[in-house]
Protein backbone atom coordinates (compact mmCIF):
# COMPACT_ATOMS: atom_id res chain seq x y z
CA UNK A 1 0.00 0.00 0.00
CA UNK A 2 1.08 3.55 -0.81
CA UNK A 3 1.94 5.62 1.82
CA UNK A 4 -0.62 8.57 1.43
CA UNK A 5 -3.33 5.81 -0.42
CA UNK A 6 -6.56 4.22 2.07
CA UNK A 7 -9.11 1.28 1.74
CA UNK A 8 -12.16 1.72 2.26
CA UNK A 9 -14.43 -1.22 1.96
CA UNK A 10 -18.11 -1.39 1.54
CA UNK A 11 -19.61 -4.48 3.24
CA UNK A 12 -23.04 -4.84 1.83
CA UNK A 13 -24.43 -7.49 4.12
CA UNK A 14 -27.63 -8.53 2.68
CA UNK A 15 -28.81 -5.29 0.72
CA UNK A 16 -29.71 -3.98 -1.01
CA UNK A 17 -33.33 -6.26 -2.25
CA UNK A 18 -33.21 -5.55 -5.81
CA UNK A 19 -30.78 -5.44 -8.46
CA UNK A 20 -31.61 -1.90 -10.28
CA UNK A 21 -30.75 -0.68 -6.49
CA UNK A 22 -27.98 -2.49 -6.37
CA UNK A 23 -26.61 -0.99 -9.79
CA UNK A 24 -27.86 2.33 -8.87
CA UNK A 25 -25.04 1.92 -5.87
CA UNK A 26 -22.46 0.78 -7.84
CA UNK A 27 -23.29 3.53 -10.67
CA UNK A 28 -23.06 6.31 -8.17
CA UNK A 29 -20.18 5.52 -6.46
CA UNK A 30 -17.95 4.55 -9.36
CA UNK A 31 -18.81 7.81 -10.70
CA UNK A 32 -16.91 9.57 -7.49
CA UNK A 33 -14.32 6.74 -6.93
CA UNK A 34 -12.98 7.01 -10.20
CA UNK A 35 -12.13 10.92 -9.49
CA UNK A 36 -9.88 10.08 -6.53
CA UNK A 37 -6.35 9.94 -6.31
CA UNK A 38 -5.43 8.71 -2.74
CA UNK A 39 -8.98 6.51 -2.06
CA UNK A 40 -9.08 2.37 -2.93
CA UNK A 41 -12.94 1.83 -2.84
CA UNK A 42 -13.81 -2.17 -2.46
CA UNK A 43 -17.95 -3.23 -2.87
CA UNK A 44 -18.60 -6.68 -1.45
CA UNK A 45 -22.25 -6.89 -2.88
CA UNK A 46 -23.80 -10.36 -1.94
CA UNK A 47 -23.16 -12.59 -4.44
CA UNK A 48 -26.34 -12.01 -6.92
CA UNK A 49 -24.86 -8.85 -7.56
CA UNK A 50 -21.06 -9.59 -7.79
CA UNK A 51 -21.28 -9.26 -11.52
CA UNK A 52 -21.73 -5.45 -11.25
CA UNK A 53 -18.49 -4.87 -9.90
CA UNK A 54 -16.42 -8.00 -10.99
CA UNK A 55 -14.37 -7.78 -14.61
CA UNK A 56 -11.73 -10.05 -15.09
CA UNK A 57 -10.80 -7.02 -17.71
CA UNK A 58 -10.44 -4.92 -14.48
CA UNK A 59 -8.77 -7.41 -12.18
CA UNK A 60 -5.25 -6.09 -10.89
CA UNK A 61 -5.61 -2.70 -12.08
CA UNK A 62 -5.28 -0.10 -9.48
CA UNK A 63 -6.66 3.10 -8.66
CA UNK A 64 -10.17 4.76 -10.23
CA UNK A 65 -13.04 2.50 -9.82
CA UNK A 66 -14.56 0.59 -7.59
CA UNK A 67 -13.01 -2.70 -6.99
CA UNK A 68 -14.20 -6.54 -6.57
CA UNK A 69 -14.98 -7.92 -3.37
CA UNK A 70 -17.31 -10.13 -1.70
CA UNK A 71 -18.23 -11.38 2.15
CA UNK A 72 -17.10 -14.86 2.00
CA UNK A 73 -16.12 -17.54 0.57
CA UNK A 74 -15.48 -21.49 0.98
CA UNK A 75 -12.05 -22.95 2.14
CA UNK A 76 -12.57 -26.40 -0.31
CA UNK A 77 -11.52 -26.44 -3.53
CA UNK A 78 -14.25 -27.96 -5.32
CA UNK A 79 -16.80 -31.02 -5.07
CA UNK A 80 -20.11 -32.11 -3.10
CA UNK A 81 -20.75 -28.75 -0.98
CA UNK A 82 -24.21 -27.37 -1.73
CA UNK A 83 -24.68 -23.88 -1.46
CA UNK A 84 -20.80 -22.26 -1.26
CA UNK A 85 -18.73 -20.61 -3.11
CA UNK A 86 -14.82 -21.61 -4.41
CA UNK A 87 -12.16 -19.12 -4.08
CA UNK A 88 -11.29 -20.06 -7.26
CA UNK A 89 -15.00 -18.96 -9.01
CA UNK A 90 -14.20 -15.75 -7.48
CA UNK A 91 -11.03 -15.52 -8.85
CA UNK A 92 -11.98 -16.48 -11.89
CA UNK A 93 -14.55 -13.84 -12.61
CA UNK A 94 -12.21 -11.00 -11.12
CA UNK A 95 -13.16 -10.45 -7.57
CA UNK A 96 -9.69 -9.19 -6.00
CA UNK A 97 -11.24 -8.91 -2.01
CA UNK A 98 -12.74 -11.32 0.36
CA UNK A 99 -13.87 -10.83 3.97
CA UNK A 100 -13.09 -13.72 5.88
CA UNK A 101 -14.18 -14.12 9.71
CA UNK A 102 -16.71 -11.31 9.85
CA UNK A 103 -18.14 -11.29 13.72
CA UNK A 104 -22.28 -11.66 11.93
CA UNK A 105 -20.48 -15.03 10.55
CA UNK A 106 -18.70 -15.77 13.47
CA UNK A 107 -21.96 -15.22 15.44
CA UNK A 108 -23.27 -18.11 13.24
CA UNK A 109 -20.71 -20.63 14.26
CA UNK A 110 -17.97 -20.00 11.85
CA UNK A 111 -14.83 -20.84 14.04
CA UNK A 112 -11.17 -19.27 13.67
CA UNK A 113 -9.89 -22.97 11.99
CA UNK A 114 -12.51 -22.18 9.79
CA UNK A 115 -11.68 -18.35 9.35
CA UNK A 116 -7.58 -19.60 8.65
CA UNK A 117 -8.83 -22.37 6.25
CA UNK A 118 -10.78 -19.28 4.59
CA UNK A 119 -7.68 -16.90 4.66
CA UNK A 120 -5.42 -19.53 3.22
CA UNK A 121 -7.66 -20.31 0.07
CA UNK A 122 -8.00 -16.97 -0.35
CA UNK A 123 -4.73 -16.10 -0.43
CA UNK A 124 -4.01 -19.05 -2.55
CA UNK A 125 -6.54 -17.54 -5.15
CA UNK A 126 -4.16 -14.53 -5.56
CA UNK A 127 -6.94 -12.52 -4.13
CA UNK A 128 -6.44 -10.41 -0.95
CA UNK A 129 -8.10 -11.39 2.22
CA UNK A 130 -9.63 -9.09 4.31
CA UNK A 131 -9.07 -10.52 7.83
CA UNK A 132 -11.71 -9.28 10.52
CA UNK A 133 -11.12 -9.17 13.88
CA UNK A 134 -12.29 -8.25 17.30
CA UNK A 135 -13.63 -8.50 20.71
CA UNK A 136 -17.29 -8.39 21.68
CA UNK A 137 -16.98 -6.99 24.87
CA UNK A 138 -14.53 -5.19 26.67
CA UNK A 139 -14.13 -5.84 30.80
CA UNK A 140 -12.33 -3.47 32.96
CA UNK A 141 -9.37 -6.27 33.14
CA UNK A 142 -8.44 -5.81 29.75
CA UNK A 143 -8.78 -9.57 29.33
CA UNK A 144 -9.93 -8.80 25.73
CA UNK A 145 -7.03 -8.45 24.65
CA UNK A 146 -6.06 -11.95 25.38
CA UNK A 147 -9.07 -12.83 23.44
CA UNK A 148 -7.90 -10.45 20.62
CA UNK A 149 -4.64 -11.88 20.54
CA UNK A 150 -5.61 -15.44 20.47
CA UNK A 151 -7.96 -14.93 17.87
CA UNK A 152 -5.76 -12.84 15.38
CA UNK A 153 -3.10 -15.87 16.17
CA UNK A 154 -5.78 -19.00 15.95
CA UNK A 155 -7.17 -16.94 12.33
CA UNK A 156 -3.80 -16.85 10.84
CA UNK A 157 -2.98 -20.09 12.27
CA UNK A 158 -0.14 -21.09 9.35
CA UNK A 159 -0.44 -18.57 7.04
CA UNK A 160 3.34 -17.86 6.02
CA UNK A 161 5.12 -14.92 6.01
CA UNK A 162 5.72 -14.53 2.08
CA UNK A 163 1.52 -13.97 2.07
CA UNK A 164 1.13 -11.07 3.93
CA UNK A 165 0.75 -8.37 1.03
CA UNK A 166 -2.06 -10.14 0.34
CA UNK A 167 -3.85 -10.03 3.58
CA UNK A 168 -5.54 -6.52 4.98
CA UNK A 169 -6.92 -6.69 8.51
CA UNK A 170 -10.38 -5.54 9.56
CA UNK A 171 -10.42 -4.27 13.14
CA UNK A 172 -14.04 -4.54 13.86
CA UNK A 173 -15.34 -4.48 18.23
CA UNK A 174 -17.95 -6.29 17.65
CA UNK A 175 -19.91 -3.76 20.34
CA UNK A 176 -19.24 -0.95 17.52
CA UNK A 177 -20.68 -2.61 14.37
CA UNK A 178 -24.61 -1.39 13.83
CA UNK A 179 -24.52 0.80 17.09
CA UNK A 180 -25.03 4.28 17.11
CA UNK A 181 -21.30 5.44 17.69
CA UNK A 182 -18.12 4.14 16.53
CA UNK A 183 -15.36 3.72 19.47
CA UNK A 184 -13.26 6.66 19.84
CA UNK A 185 -10.19 7.58 17.59
CA UNK A 186 -8.07 7.34 20.35
CA UNK A 187 -9.47 3.43 21.51
CA UNK A 188 -9.00 3.05 17.96
CA UNK A 189 -5.06 4.27 17.73
CA UNK A 190 -4.52 1.72 20.66
CA UNK A 191 -6.23 -0.97 19.25
CA UNK A 192 -4.17 -0.57 15.90
CA UNK A 193 -1.06 -0.79 17.86
CA UNK A 194 -2.04 -3.63 19.49
CA UNK A 195 -3.05 -5.05 16.51
CA UNK A 196 0.34 -4.73 14.11
CA UNK A 197 2.10 -5.95 17.89
CA UNK A 198 0.06 -9.26 17.75
CA UNK A 199 1.67 -9.15 14.07
CA UNK A 200 4.65 -8.47 14.26
CA UNK A 201 5.33 -11.02 17.36
CA UNK A 202 4.80 -13.82 14.47
CA UNK A 203 6.56 -12.69 11.43
CA UNK A 204 8.56 -9.35 12.35
CA UNK A 205 8.13 -5.72 13.05
CA UNK A 206 8.44 -4.26 9.58
CA UNK A 207 6.29 -6.96 7.65
CA UNK A 208 3.41 -5.89 10.23
CA UNK A 209 3.93 -2.39 9.34
CA UNK A 210 2.91 -3.31 6.27
CA UNK A 211 -0.22 -4.96 6.86
CA UNK A 212 -2.67 -2.49 6.38
CA UNK A 213 -5.38 -2.30 9.39
CA UNK A 214 -8.36 -0.95 9.11
CA UNK A 215 -11.71 -0.43 11.52
CA UNK A 216 -14.94 -0.96 11.41
CA UNK A 217 -17.77 -0.12 13.46
CA UNK A 218 -20.48 2.65 12.55
CA UNK A 219 -18.28 5.04 10.58
CA UNK A 220 -19.60 7.50 8.72
CA UNK A 221 -18.73 10.65 6.99
CA UNK A 222 -18.90 12.73 10.41
CA UNK A 223 -16.60 10.34 12.18
CA UNK A 224 -13.94 9.29 9.22
CA UNK A 225 -11.82 12.04 9.36
CA UNK A 226 -11.29 12.02 13.29
CA UNK A 227 -10.79 8.16 13.01
CA UNK A 228 -8.31 8.34 10.33
CA UNK A 229 -6.06 10.82 11.71
CA UNK A 230 -6.78 10.07 15.47
CA UNK A 231 -7.05 6.47 15.24
CA UNK A 232 -3.61 6.33 12.91
CA UNK A 233 -6.10 3.63 10.61
CA UNK A 234 -5.22 2.48 6.81
CA UNK A 235 -8.83 2.64 5.88
CA UNK A 236 -12.29 1.23 6.88
CA UNK A 237 -14.85 -1.59 6.83
CA UNK A 238 -18.10 0.29 6.37
CA UNK A 239 -21.31 -1.68 6.69
CA UNK A 240 -24.41 0.38 7.12
CA UNK A 241 -23.33 3.77 5.33
CA UNK A 242 -22.21 1.41 2.23
CA UNK A 243 -25.34 1.25 0.85
CA UNK A 244 -26.28 4.71 1.77
CA UNK A 245 -25.16 6.29 -1.73
CA UNK A 246 -25.20 10.03 -0.46
CA UNK A 247 -23.02 9.28 3.08
CA UNK A 248 -20.64 6.50 1.03
CA UNK A 249 -19.78 8.83 -1.34
CA UNK A 250 -19.39 11.44 0.90
CA UNK A 251 -17.46 9.37 3.32
CA UNK A 252 -14.88 8.49 0.46
CA UNK A 253 -14.84 11.92 -0.12
CA UNK A 254 -13.86 12.72 3.15
CA UNK A 255 -11.03 9.55 3.65
CA UNK A 256 -9.95 10.40 0.16
CA UNK A 257 -9.04 14.35 1.64
CA UNK A 258 -7.73 12.93 4.79
CA UNK A 259 -5.19 10.73 2.37
CA UNK A 260 -4.10 13.22 0.39
CA UNK A 261 -2.33 14.91 3.49
CA UNK A 262 -0.29 11.73 5.13
P1 LIG B 1 -21.61 -0.93 10.45
O1 LIG B 1 -21.06 -2.39 10.09
O2 LIG B 1 -20.75 0.04 9.68
O3 LIG B 1 -23.03 -0.93 9.98
O4 LIG B 1 -21.47 -0.77 11.91
C1 LIG B 1 -19.69 -2.63 9.99
C2 LIG B 1 -19.42 -4.06 9.65
O5 LIG B 1 -20.19 -4.93 10.08
O6 LIG B 1 -18.46 -4.37 8.95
Amino acid sequence: MKKNQSIVIGNWKMNPQTLVEAKRIVTKTKTVARTLEHTLVVACPPFPFVSLVASKRNSGASGNRVHAGVQNAFFEEQGAYTGEVSTHMLADIGVEYVIVGHSERRARGETDVEVSKKVAAVTQSGMTAVLCVGETVRDAQGAYLNTLREQIKASLQAFPKRQLSQLIIAYEPVWAIGAKEAMTPVLVREMVIFVKKVISDTYGQEEALAVPVLYGGSVNFRNAADIMTEGHVDGFLVGRESVNVPGFIELIKVVDAVSAKK
